[in-house]
């Protein structure tokens, strides 16, 4: 038995001093010091076999032996929590002294792509594609596929920047001049030749026109163009769905009313106006007094443009409409200056 109580006091000590974690070092006093099935303990249960004396004996040298390794174990204990500790310290440590570092601003998004972020949001929550087109557009998309002939009036109104020189033609037959497109409508013809019908989609980006600037007309300005072609469409699914788009913008309350306009691409072709949304329809300096805004062109997508695409006027109908997103953003945010929003002026960018 002594003999015992010695070899476990050689392995105890040889194991504590191979441990380094206080995980292992609790199994390892367990596994020798458990009142069940702790090695001790299984020495300790053979002291019945041994006389009065002998037992006694014995009893006192097993205590001296558990009380010095016990004591081993409390050193090794304490050492090893000091150092986790100092390897937590080390590891989080927050140099006090070191200078503060310099924090860059922040930028932000421009209002123009907030109100774009959201209009897309509401379509493709309609079903509507978000689609993209080029600025430098071909006088073939521009004009002639959304039913504006060369000689037609209609481009009188949108007189614009021509670039020298040819396109190199996407479509066999347009060797058309390049033109920086004055609305984002050629993406009807691009849209429609490339994903046929059943159609939704809308196309937000920057439009180009030579303009003299003022306080209300750009150069360069952004539009919303949106278009559906399918079977059976009529008026009262383009009411409704610029209603919807109305009503998102400008609250619940906003009503909605369709003048006559002419635009060569759509037949009847609309001029959409939404009540105002800072005097509620009773007039003001921004309305004009008259208690109505005008934000979008609309209309009945004209056969020319469909049988243009390849498609069969007779069993596709569709409509068509175009926000300027400028006006839109500065309706929302009450801005009365278009050219601000491209000036790059931080005191007018940073209010956003
Ligand atoms: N493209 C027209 C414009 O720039 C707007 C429009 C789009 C009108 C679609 C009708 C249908 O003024």
């Amino acid at each position: 038995m002594k003999q015992q109580l010695e070899k476990l006091e050689q392995e105890f000590k040889k194991s504590i001093s191979e441990v380094n974690d206080i995980l292992k070092l609790d199994e390892l006093y367990q596994r020798f010091f458990s009142r069940k099935s702790g090695e001790m303990s299984e020495i300790m249960k053979n002291l019945k076999e041994l006389s009065g004396e002998a037992r006694k004996e014995f009893g006192k040298l097993a205590n001296q032996v558990k009380s010095e390794l016990e004591e081993i174990y409390t050193k090794r204990k304490g050492e090893l929590q000091q150092h986790e500790w100092g390897n937590i310290l080390e590891k989080e440590c927050i140099d006090i002294t070191q200078p503060k570092l310099s924090v860059e601003p922040k930028g932000h998004l421009h209002p123009i792509t907030l109100v774009q972020n959201d209009l897309e949001d509401l379509f493709t929550s309609m079903g509507f594609m978000v689609l993209d087109g080029p600025e430098l557009e071909s006088d073939y998309y521009n004009f002639e596929a959304v039913n504006i002939t060369a000689t037609h009036p209609a481009r009188d109104m949108q007189d614009t920047f021509y670039i020298k020189g040819h396109n190199q033609g996407d479509v066999s037959n347009d060797q058309s001049p390049w033109v920086m497109r004055t609305h984002t409508s050629p993406n009807q013809a691009r849209a429609l030749e490339k994903y046929g019908a059943p159609l939704r989609m809308i196309v937000p980006g920057r439009c180009f026109r030579n303009e003299a600037t003022d306080a209300r007309h750009e150069h360069t300005l952004y539009q919303v163009e949106g278009m559906v072609i399918d079977k059976d469409i009529n008026f009262s699914h383009l009411k409704a769905v610029l209603e919807v788009v109305a009503k998102h913008l400008y609250g619940q309350e906003t009503l909605v009313r369709f003048r006559p306009k002419y635009y060569p691409f759509v037949e009847p072709g609309v001029n959409g106006e939404v009540t105002c949304s800072l005097c509620k329809g009773s007039g003001c300096r921004v309305c004009k007094q008259s208690g109505w805004l005008e934000i979008f062109g609309a209309g009945m997508t004209h056969p020319n443009v469909i049988k243009e695409c390849g498609l069969d006027p007779k069993e596709y109908q569709g409509f068509a409409f175009g926000f300027g997103l400028d006006r839109l953003v500065m309706l929302k945010y009450g801005i009365d200056e278009i050219r601000v929003m491209k000036s790059g002026d931080l005191k007018f960018l940073n209010q956003f």
